[in-house]
């Protein structure tokens, strides 16, 4: 049976107010399961950055309710004084440019997070290694992000995404920076996260080549958010 990751229902963003009022999402609701991944497409300045910030309890929504998982995060404002602790230990973030900290090298860029949430080093260590091994980079280990190709710091930053073990994965679009073939690599790998690590994925692409690989496709419409199914061969959805 599928199991939901992330509820989203009746949410609201609108940045300031008055003449200076931006409104940005009105009534989105959707929901993505465990297992799968979805793409969330809309033309620049839509929301998708937005609306991602706040499934991953970065961005205060205005108003609508926000679940992850079985717990309601947001009702009208967050349940939690722990967004920040929520954020560290279910959500991965995979940004356009990688981030990586670029006077850390590769497995100290991964193990951070983990050692931010208390895990010994020695055991943050082991699982960075074993992540960097299934991303066919274990002997960059000891490399420092300028040694390494994009596609190679891309796979660092999935790494990265993924110590903390978490439930769901917010990518924005982390192809932009690759090539067609790195990009397939990319997503492809995205996928059998979600499979493998039964991982919700929403990842934010201006791709049309990477939607036949996605389960799904959200778009941001009318400043809501709709559903569609992948057809392969499909054009003119972007
Ligand atoms: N902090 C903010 N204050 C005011 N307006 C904002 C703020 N952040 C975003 N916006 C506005 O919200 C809208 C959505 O921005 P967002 O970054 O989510 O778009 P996007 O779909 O990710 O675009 P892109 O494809 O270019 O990355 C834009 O009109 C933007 O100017
Ligand atoms: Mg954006």
């Amino acid at each position: 049976m599928k199991q939901q990751s992330i509820k989203v229902q009746n949410l609201y963003k609108i940045f300031g107010s008055g003449d200076n009022e931006v409104r940005v999402i009105e009534g989105a609701d959707f929901q993505v399961d465990k297992g799968e991944l979805v793409a969330l497409i809309a033309p620049s300045g839509a929301g998708k950055t937005t609306l991602l910030m706040m499934i991953g309890c970065v961005e205060e929504p205005t108003s609508g309710k926000i679940w992850l998982g079985d717990e309601l995060v947001y009702d009208n404002k967050w349940l939690t004084r722990q967004t920040r602790k929520i954020r560290r230990e279910k959500i991965g973030f995979i940004f356009q440019a990688h981030y990586l900290i670029p006077f850390l090298n590769v497995i100290e860029n991964v193990t951070l997070v983990s050692q931010v949430n208390g895990v010994s080093e020695k055991k943050a260590e082991a699982k960075a290694m074993e992540l960097l091994e299934y991303f066919d980079i274990g002997d960059k280990a000891r490399s420092m992000p300028s040694e390494l190709s994009g596609g190679q710091n891309q796979r660092v930053a999935i790494a990265r995404a993924l110590a903390n073990e978490p439930e769901i994965i917010l990518a924005d679009e982390p192809t932009a920076a690759l090539d067609l073939e790195r990009s397939v690599d990319v997503v492809k790998m995205l996928k059998k996260i979600a499979i493998e690590q039964d991982v919700a994925v929403i990842m934010v692409t201006h791709d049309e080549a990477m939607l036949p690989l996605c389960d799904r496709i959200l778009k941001i419409e009318n400043k809501k958010v709709v559903s569609h199914p992948v057809v392969k061969g499909e054009v003119g959805l972007l």
